[in-house]
């Protein structure tokens, strides 16, 4: 289930509601990325809890929710393409940022965010410190995502024991 907590945040929502409104990024939601989530949830939550902690780091926040909410992008089921993983990890940032060129204008950080997000699968290094957040933030949703219905297995099997 993804969390709304977004939806009351004012100033996150007034940086991207551009994007969000756009038929490319709406898109995003039929497409399934971690098995349990959408593309689209999938992006605004990488999206937003990077802002979050780019905005307590005082950094380039605005830069971190908009490439955020685009680092991924592209429109293709990365589990059944002839892709294999290393291929895709270095194809679908470069795809990413070809459809973001096409709805918004990106800022030279904003293009490295959405360039470099799978650093440590592929070799380019991030050049900022708004782009290793949005890479660690996207492994750790990953995860999260991938094992949410197993939390929920879990607190359900806990719930009737105690
Ligand atoms: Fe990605
Ligand atoms: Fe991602």
């Amino acid at each position: 289930m993804q969390n709304n907590d977004w939806k009351n945040d004012e100033l996150y929502v007034s940086l991207v509601e551009d994007l969000l409104a756009t038929d490319m990024v709406k898109n995003l939601a039929n497409y399934t990325q971690h098995h349990h989530s959408t593309r689209l949830e999938h992006s605004i939550s990488v999206s937003y809890d990077s802002y979050k902690i780019a905005r307590r780091a005082g950094l380039d926040y605005r830069a971190v929710a908009r490439a955020g909410l685009l680092h991924d992008l592209f429109f293709y089921d990365w589990r059944t393409t002839k892709f294999d993983l290393g291929s895709h990890a270095f194809i679908h940032p470069r795809v990413a940022l070809r459809n973001a060129e096409k709805i918004t204008d990106l800022s030279p950080i904003e293009k490295d965010i959405i360039l470099k997000h799978m650093w440590g699968l592929t070799l380019a290094r991030p050049k900022y410190k708004e782009s290793v957040i949005v890479s660690l933030v996207d492994d750790l949703e990953a995860v999260r995502e991938f094992s949410s219905p197993l939390k929920e297995k879990l607190s359900t099997k806990l719930s009737k024991v105690f």
